[in-house]
């Protein structure tokens, strides 16, 4: 499983970055907003850093001015992908964004249907969000395994990339699942190498080690 990280913080990306194990990045408006940087500026340097998919997504509501701020959006670097919101003008703009050539990530996915329809519209990455779903009385992980059938069952393409991601128990069961990416806030990405028994067991190699008098170099 990929591993993105949603933010627009470049110090947290950059320090992520040299762990070797990010794949990716998710902004969005809200994310830029906390940032206080200019958007444009925020996502060319992220691009920079990493140099996996760097979503970036457009805040137009209609088709015709979606196209005009992808076009600005695509052209930052190689590796933006677009975002837009998952309605009826940000499914035609997937579509003519993908026949095109471009990534697009479809945001704000709530449903398996809306998955199949993103999918159909030729969908680089499908983003469901399980926290704010978790949050409404839903099934996050019930939604990312009927995604993952749906998907299966046609052999689609579009990766599931699972988005709103809280705690490591959603990292846990997307893996088991078999999402294909999942992005989560810095603090759970970093909350993952955490175990209490790893701390310990660490502690008591330290102190036995220390009894020795040795050293390795
Ligand atoms: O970037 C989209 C998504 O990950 C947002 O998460 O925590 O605001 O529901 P959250």
């Amino acid at each position: 499983m990929k591993f993105f990280v949603d933010t627009a913080d470049t110090k947290d990306i950059a320090e992520l970055y040299e762990t070797g194990l990010l794949d990716g990045v998710t902004t969005n408006p809200s994310l830029i907003a906390k940032s206080g940087r200019s958007f444009l500026e925020v996502v060319a340097e992220i691009c920079k850093l990493v140099p996996g998919p760097v979503s970036a997504e457009v805040v137009a509501l209609d088709h015709a001015t979606m196209m005009r701020e992808a076009e600005v959006l695509r052209k930052i670097a190689d590796n933006v992908a677009v975002k837009v919101p998952l309605t009826i003008d940000g499914l035609k703009t997937c579509k003519a964004l993908s026949d095109d050539g471009t990534k697009v990530n479809v945001t704000l996915c709530f449903s398996a249907n809306q998955a199949l329809l993103a999918a159909k519209a030729g969908a680089a990455f499908i983003s469901p969000f399980v926290g704010r779903h978790d949050d409404n009385g839903f099934d996050g992980m019930e939604l990312i395994a009927d995604i993952r059938l749906i998907y299966d069952n046609y052999a689609f393409d579009t990766e599931i990339l699972v988005a709103s991601v809280r705690h490591p128990v959603h990292v846990l069961e997307s893996a088991k699942i078999g999402a294909d990416v999942m992005t989560a806030p810095p603090a759970v990405i970093k909350s993952l190498f955490n175990h209490v028994l790893t701390e310990k067991g660490i502690a008591g190699f330290m102190a036995d080690w220390a009894k020795t008098g040795q050293s390795i170099l």
